[in-house]
């Protein structure tokens, strides 16, 4: 007789507006096919602690339009070693789960793959605000991350019109360019700056200072958090165009927040499309979005093949904002 299946569920990194309704799909597909369901709190962290929870059907009920994450979540140097990463693996095979399912960003996903070399069905789901992940089209909390910058842009443009003034708007994305040039398209920018692509302050000025001289009332800048910092820049800006230049930084406002349809629909399909790859036998493997339907790759590919910058949607926020 085979197994009964015990699926686990842990959220870990930088929490992303979807991983609940991801956990609960994970739960109620686990359930629906006959096994159990347990949540694993705070990430990697409480992997170790041995932090489980049963979860039922009611136990997920209440939380697909939540933000954050109910699981809780962590950044957890002690799973970085490999005597934390055999620790952690005992520990699931102590408490009989036949298959781990990990939602979270690169780093989160390196830790899958070190779990699934040690024996352990793991599958990835991708969920990170960042979107900087290989393989899908989108990642779990992308597009809500956007609608919220979105909103606080438009917000941010009935000052800067008022003012006639120049502003400076800092996104998250340290290593990758995706949330500003997406956002810098949606919110119609005057200019990008992210970190794949070299940048000058006197560039910067002599292109604000067109839209101004056509008579544009305001100037809005969209700043990657890993291309730089809003306010030394708004100051030698200012200083270089001779403008008036004010400094936003969104911070962690950009990750919290209830979910965009878009995203809980994709956090429930995606959690649906990881029981049914444990299901399959299936292991180290990622889910994605491709052309609508939900696919499956090597979980490495997902961090090796870090998300290509989107070089044409840069481009055309550029030509755009002429
Ligand atoms: O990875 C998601 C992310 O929001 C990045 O965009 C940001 O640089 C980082 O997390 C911030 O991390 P923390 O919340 O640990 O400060």
């Amino acid at each position: 007789m085979s197994e009964r299946m015990t699926i686990a569920v842990l959220t870990s990194g930088g929490d992303a507006p979807g991983m609940n309704a991801c956990v609960r799909a994970v739960a109620r597909t686990a359930i629906d096919a006959g096994g159990d369901a347990i949540g694993i709190e705070r990430g990697y962290e409480g992997l170790l602690e041995g932090a489980f929870r049963p979860l039922g059907l009611g136990d997920v009920g209440g939380i697909l339009d939540r933000g954050g994450t109910f699981l809780g979540t962590s950044r957890s140097d002690r799973f970085m070693t490999s005597e934390g990463q055999d620790e952690a693996f005992s520990k699931l095979r102590a408490r009989g789960v036949t298959g781990l399912v990990v939602i979270g960003g690169d780093g989160s996903y390196r830790g899958a793959q070190t779990l699934h070399e040690r024996g352990m069905p793991v599958i990835g789901l991708p969920g990170t605000i960042d979107n900087d992940l290989g393989g899908t089209d989108t990642c779990i909390g992308f597009d809500t991350a956007l609608n919220t910058i979105a909103e606080a842009v438009t917000k941010v443009r009935d000052t800067a019109s008022s003012h006639e003034r120049m502003f400076i708007i800092e996104v998250m994305g340290r290593r990758s360019g995706m949330i500003a040039t997406y956002a810098g398209l949606a919110c119609g920018a005057d200019c990008i700056l992210v970190p794949e692509v070299p940048y000058d302050v006197d560039q910067i000025c002599e292109s604000v200072m067109r839209g101004v001289a056509r008579g544009k009332r305001h100037s809005i800048i969209i700043l990657a958090e890993g291309a730089g910092h809003a306010f030394p820049l708004a100051n030698d800006i200012g200083d270089n165009c001779g403008h008036e230049v004010r400094a936003v930084v969104l911070g962690h406002v950009q990750r919290g927040g209830a979910p965009s349809a878009f995203d809980r629909i994709l956090a429930s399909r995606m959690g649906a499309a990881a029981v049914e790859a444990l299901k399959d036998g299936d292991s180290g493997v990622a889910i994605g979005l491709k052309h609508a339907d939900m696919a499956r790759y090597p979980l490495a590919d997902a961090y090796t093949g870090v998300q290509p910058f989107r070089r044409e949607i840069y481009d055309l926020a550029g030509i755009l904002a002429l």
